[in-house]
């Protein structure tokens, strides 16, 4: 199995890699919308701070975990046991992260297809052609089957060739996109406001409400803990690189991302108030996030003309680039543990994993709103909380203190000395539980 096993060629390869994974709707349209509907700016400061207390030290139990064991999770959690009961509890945990990956990524493609639509829609009418092609389900379950195609015509490339190699070319793709929409937009009249809105923070609004507890749900989706994607990436990390610098680049990536992306649409609500667009409804709220992307975005584009067609493709084309890179992030999980746990190809792995997390996907298409909120609170309110604690507690319980030392050791030889070292172990043995259950908890409740 170690031979074959594949790796990321470089630093940099893993890193674009694993910020491929992170970066995606979570922070494209998830961030922006909670900005929106959580109190602006607070909300920001509150997700930066979350991001650093929370999710780095989680992802640098996935990625240890996942290197030392060069598995899958249920291999990595079971080479962790100490005894039957942790053993047998491994082989569950492996999984139902397979399970919750398989669930997020049956509606991340769902909304993804709706992306691809718009983006083929919008090229289109660039050329005068209108098509009507979104409406209905028809349309919505040609355009999540396609996007899947895509999603497993990548994963099934393997590691380098595969995942590697596309994170590489669609990420810098997605930055440029990105940085290009934001100077276009920032420029237009009432942007100005939107600015205002994302940039000065109102102190008082960061004890309202569920402020915090959204503010760690969307840190967690947003750096795919918790269903053992950046576990498996770990995996494929080599010897000599730094995991704890590895893992402070990706959440850099990712929470500069996510701020880039509040930079681009928040102004660009603004914008589209300014010509006319209703954001807020009657009472003052937010309109619903998918209204956001779906509604008030286009609305704006509509209002530039033809310039905001050329807006429009560009804006949807970028969504689709970076839901790609977290789709095959996505289906890795079960790819990998399916074909290391019973010995069939990636191939076999992959058309199975595929084949079963279509069918879910239509499923939830056919079946209307109601299934597909249960499979987005199910895997991520639910799901991701649960596995993210049982890493936490292999690695603050289970794993002896100095093996785990010496993993990080491996590309960071002065690490015993370090105040990483120092906070981190008993960090993720007592505080993170803690704080995980307080967001399972108080999730549960809501
Ligand atoms: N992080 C991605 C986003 O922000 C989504 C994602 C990719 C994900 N892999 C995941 C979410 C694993 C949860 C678990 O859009």
């Amino acid at each position: 199995m170690a031979a074959s096993r594949g790796e990321f060629s470089s630093r940099m390869g893993f890193i674009l890699a694993a910020a491929g994974s992170a970066v995606g709707l979570g922070n494209i349209w998830g961030f922006p919308s909670q900005v929106a509907a959580n109190g602006g700016a607070a909300f920001v400061l509150v997700y930066l701070l979350l991001a650093f207390l929370i999710a780095y030290p989680v992802l640098m139990t996935e990625l240890a975990i996942g290197r030392f064991a060069k598995a899958n999770t249920l291999a990595a959690l079971e080479k962790l046991s100490r005894g039957p009961i942790s053993r047998r509890a491994s082989y569950l945990f492996g999984y139902l992260g397979v399970v919750v990956a398989g669930l997020i990524l049956s509606f991340y493609g769902v909304i993804a297809g709706l992306m691809l639509g718009q983006c083929l829609e919008s090229l289109l009418s660039l050329f005068g052609i209108e098509t009507g092609l979104l409406s209905g389900t028809g349309a919505s379950t040609f355009f999540t089957l396609l996007f899947m195609a895509l999603t497993f015509a990548i994963v099934m490339r393997g590691v380098s060739s595969g995942i590697e190699a596309w994170s590489r070319r669609l990420m810098p793709m997605l930055i440029v996109l990105l940085l290009l929409l934001i100077a276009i937009v920032v420029s237009q009249a009432g942007a100005q406001q939107g600015l205002k809105a994302y940039l000065l923070p109102d102190f008082s609004k960061i004890w309202q409400g569920d402020l915090l507890l959204s503010a760690m749900g969307q840190v967690f989706f947003s750096l795919s803990l918790g269903v053992g994607t950046m576990l498996i990436y770990g995996s494929y990390v080599k010897q000599k690189e730094s995991l704890p610098k590895l893992g402070a680049w990706v959440t850099l990536v990712d929470v500069a991302i996510a701020f880039l992306a509040g930079l681009l649409i928040i102004p660009a609500m603004y914008v589209a108030m300014n010509n006319g667009v209703q954001i807020y409804d009657s009472q003052g709220e937010l309109l619903a996030s998918s209204q956001l992307v779906f509604v008030v975005l286009p609305e704006l584009f509509a209002s530039l003309g033809v310039f905001g067609i050329v807006l429009s493709s560009l804006f949807f084309a970028m969504l689709v680039l970076a839901s790609l890179t977290s789709s095959i992030s996505m289906l890795e999980v079960p790819v990998a543990t399916l074909s290391e746990q019973s010995g069939c190809s990636r191939r076999q792995a992959a058309i199975l994993s595929l084949l079963v997390i279509a069918s879910v996907s239509l499923l939830l298409i056919w079946q209307g709103d109601v299934l597909f909120g249960l499979a987005v609170s199910a895997s991520t309110e639910f799901g991701q909380p649960l596995m993210g604690l049982v890493f936490c507690i292999y690695l603050g319980w289970l794993w002896q203190r100095h093996l785990l030392l010496s993993e990080l050791q491996k590309g960071s030889p002065n690490i015993a000395n370090s105040a990483f070292w120092r906070c981190w172990p008993n960090y993720v043995k007592y505080v993170c539980p803690l704080i995980i259950l307080t967001i399972f908890f108080s999730s549960i409740a809501a």
